[in-house]
């Protein structure tokens, strides 16, 4: 009964994510070890749930194990300069034939549809074609590429099509040049200059880790470019190839985050379910790289109050705060603003006009994975000018356990006299919260 419960509160709580997706364009990047791993058969079910949600899906995929063990097994050795394989011509019909294999592989994994499987009734339509132009990354320190190749363009509008009509596109670590050639590209930039020239809404890293790892072993859930900088110094030092994954995601990551593409998931391929977990609830699994400013402080709608209501029940319900009906709420709805991340409502206050010069700071909440981050100090100033601009010349607030947080924010401790006359009578002595008062 639990689990059935716990299972309907997640189904309704990710209705607020369905609706942020839909239409929205996703750029997957599946690495060839992703491709290799035993999760990939459940990725693949997850990815064909985000396309029936609606959300459009550009798929790049590459091939790096496979061709090494391909080029292996012909007698041929990789070579590698600065971290990009060399593709001699020697070796290029075996790259071909190795990602072309990959390709139909994948083909074939969306095509299931036996009664019994999650694909059941999904009837996706995949498309692969040449929409990836290349040209040759050429001779650098002397060492000649040969094959290796660079993103040259992306054919944005004959993706768009394909994503119109309800189709996942299929992208490859392969590239075509002007003069017909096949060139052998690294599959991270295929993916990240998909996801800036579609101006995709994300960009999707499938890696080995579970995320970005703090000095302590703990997951790091969001990052700023900073940090994400901070992390490739970092990770560049070691030489594990879990490491060479993760800083070549960030640095995916980085480059989309430089143009406009606001948010990069690094979500772990070996764990069953990461993706939609990320996706789909407010904790996530994996690390996101996002624009600090794509939060949205704006003012609340009626559209909000649910969301409002969830974020300041524990709340209510501990004590800190003074219990609202979702009535009230409605009624008061446009004294509130709130800060949005995700299409989540992650903090919230309002402010009260209570006299001709005279306002009131309240229900000031935020949700408690995100202290810290200067979302309250955000939504203060961000009522302070609406009340300076509405003319009023002091604010007040009545808090039980944020007194020194407001100090801090040039608030000074008063008295019950200090306050209009008309909020003195409302004053709740059983609660006996403190008075705090800014001069505007
Ligand atoms: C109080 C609250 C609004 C602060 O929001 P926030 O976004 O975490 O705050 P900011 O990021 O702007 O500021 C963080 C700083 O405030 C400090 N701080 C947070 N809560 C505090 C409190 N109750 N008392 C004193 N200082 C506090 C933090 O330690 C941090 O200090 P630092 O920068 O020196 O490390 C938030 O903790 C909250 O929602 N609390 C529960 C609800 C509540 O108490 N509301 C007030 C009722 S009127």
């Amino acid at each position: 009964m639990t689990k059935n419960n716990d299972m309907i509160e997640w189904f309704r709580a990710s209705t607020s994510y369905i609706n942020a997706h839909r239409h929205k364009i996703f750029v997957v990047l599946l690495s060839g070890e992703a491709l290799a791993d035993k999760n990939f058969a459940n990725i693949v079910h997850d990815l064909s749930l985000l396309h029936s949600l609606g959300v459009k899906l550009v798929l790049a995929h590459g091939a790096r194990p496979q061709i090494t063990a391909a080029l292996e097994k012909a007698g041929s050795k990789s070579s590698y300069h600065r971290n990009l394989r060399i593709t001699e011509s020697s070796c290029i019909e075996t790259v071909k034939q190795t990602v072309g294999g990959l390709s139909i592989s994948i083909e074939a994994l969306f095509s299931m549809g036996m009664s019994d499987s999650p694909m059941h009734g999904a009837d996706i339509r995949l498309c692969r074609g040449n929409f990836v132009n290349a040209k040759p990354v050429g001779v650098h320190d002397g060492v000649d590429y040969h094959f290796t190749g660079t993103v040259r363009k992306i054919r944005t509008s004959a993706i768009e099509q394909q994503l119109d009509q309800g189709n996942i596109v299929l992208l490859s670590n392969l590239g075509y040049s002007s003069s017909g050639e096949v060139f052998n590209l690294s599959a991270e930039e295929v993916a990240t200059e998909t996801a800036i020239a579609l101006r995709a809404d994300k960009l999707i890293l499938l890696i080995p880790g579970e995320g970005v790892l703090d000095k302590k072993g703990d997951l790091v859930p969001s990052l700023t470019q900073e940090d994400a900088r901070r992390y490739v110094d970092s990770l560049n030092q070691a030489d594990d190839e879990d490491s060479r994954c993760l800083s070549q995601a960030l640095q995916a990551g980085l480059r989309a985050h430089d143009n406009d593409v606001h948010r990069s998931h690094l979500i772990s391929f070996k764990s069953n379910g990461a993706l939609l977990q990320e996706l789909f609830t407010r904790e996530g699994s994996g690390s996101l790289i996002s624009n600090d400013n794509f939060d949205l402080l704006r003012d609340a709608t009626i559209d909000d109050v649910a969301g409002i209501l969830k974020l300041i029940r524990p709340l209510e319900e501990n004590g800190t705060l003074v219990i609202r009906s979702r009535e009230l709420l409605e009624t008061e709805i446009e004294n509130f603003k709130l800060i949005e991340l995700e299409a989540t409502i992650i903090a919230c206050a309002a402010l009260y006009e209570t006299s001709d010069d005279c306002g009131e700071i309240a229900c000031i909440a935020i949700h408690p994975q995100y202290h810290g981050n200067g979302y309250g100090h955000r939504l203060l100033s961000s009522l302070e000018t609406t009340a300076r601009k509405n003319g009023l010349k002091r604010l007040f607030v009545l808090t039980t356990v944020a007194a020194h947080w407001f100090l801090e924010k040039g608030f000074a401790e008063g008295e019950l006299n200090d306050l209009p006359q008309q909020r003195q009578q409302l004053y709740n002595f059983q609660r006996n919260s403190k008075v705090f008062i800014k001069q505007l």
